[in-house]
């Protein structure tokens, strides 16, 4: 069990909902983290601003900068390791990550999913499974590998579907237990006492 704040790193592109709920769960005493930096891919993503606000130290890392997804890897992998973060956490971070930034921090980029993986990977996962006509949609937190929303599940959590749901209304719900979720599992991975093993992430202690 952590005593003091672990840091953290939290890459965003766009809205900043989750940073929000990381923030706040971390203001409520749920989460026992600091957050040393939060880094965009866009200049324009309102989570800076959001982050500003806080105090949270930002940077800009257009991925234009780069000639080539590795550079980029290369020099995001670099900027973050000068913070000293326990933990990568991507929050809406619109980029995929290669083997080697994958591979500079092992077990330790956490990422949140808006569906109940392996269903609906990628792009428009809550407006999938609506019109798969799923009864249970979800969110999924897993550690990120090279493969697209692919890597060990951490946690999960489900939802009915309503009769009376729209594609929007569904991932408005969606948005909701992600806020409660991400910062569980990221607390529940600083706690320790897991291991992963192959696709399976097991905790010594059952899941509060
Ligand atoms: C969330 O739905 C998250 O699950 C997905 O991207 C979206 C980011 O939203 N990976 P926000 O920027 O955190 O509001």
């Amino acid at each position: 069990m952590e005593k003091s704040p672990v840091p953290l790193a939290v890459l965003i592109s766009g809205r900043g909902s989750n940073l929000k709920a990381i923030v706040e769960a971390i203001e409520g005493g749920r989460l026992r983290a600091r957050i040393a930096v939060v880094i965009s891919n866009r200049g324009d993503a309102p989570g800076l601003a959001f982050a500003r606000d806080q105090g949270i130290e930002t940077r800009v890392m257009p991925h234009g900068d780069h000639a080539t997804r590795e550079e980029y890897d290369g020099a995001l992998a670099a900027a973050i390791r000068s913070y000293d973060v326990r933990l990568v956490c991507l929050a809406g971070f619109m980029r995929r990550l290669g083997p080697a930034f994958c591979a500079a921090f092992p077990n330790a980029i956490l990422n949140i999913h808006p569906a109940l993986l392996p269903a609906f990977p990628g792009m428009n996962a809550q407006r999938q499974a609506f019109e798969h006509g799923v009864k249970l949609a979800g969110v999924t937190v897993h550690f990120v590998t090279p493969e697209l929303d692919a890597g060990p599940i951490v946690m999960q959590a489900s939802m009915p579907v309503l009769d009376a749901d729209t594609a929007d209304s569904l991932a408005d719900r969606i948005l909701k237990l992600e806020h409660e979720i991400y910062p569980q599992a990221i607390q529940r991975i600083l706690d320790g006492g897991w291991a992963v093993d192959g696709r399976r992430v097991t905790f010594r202690t059952a899941t509060p």
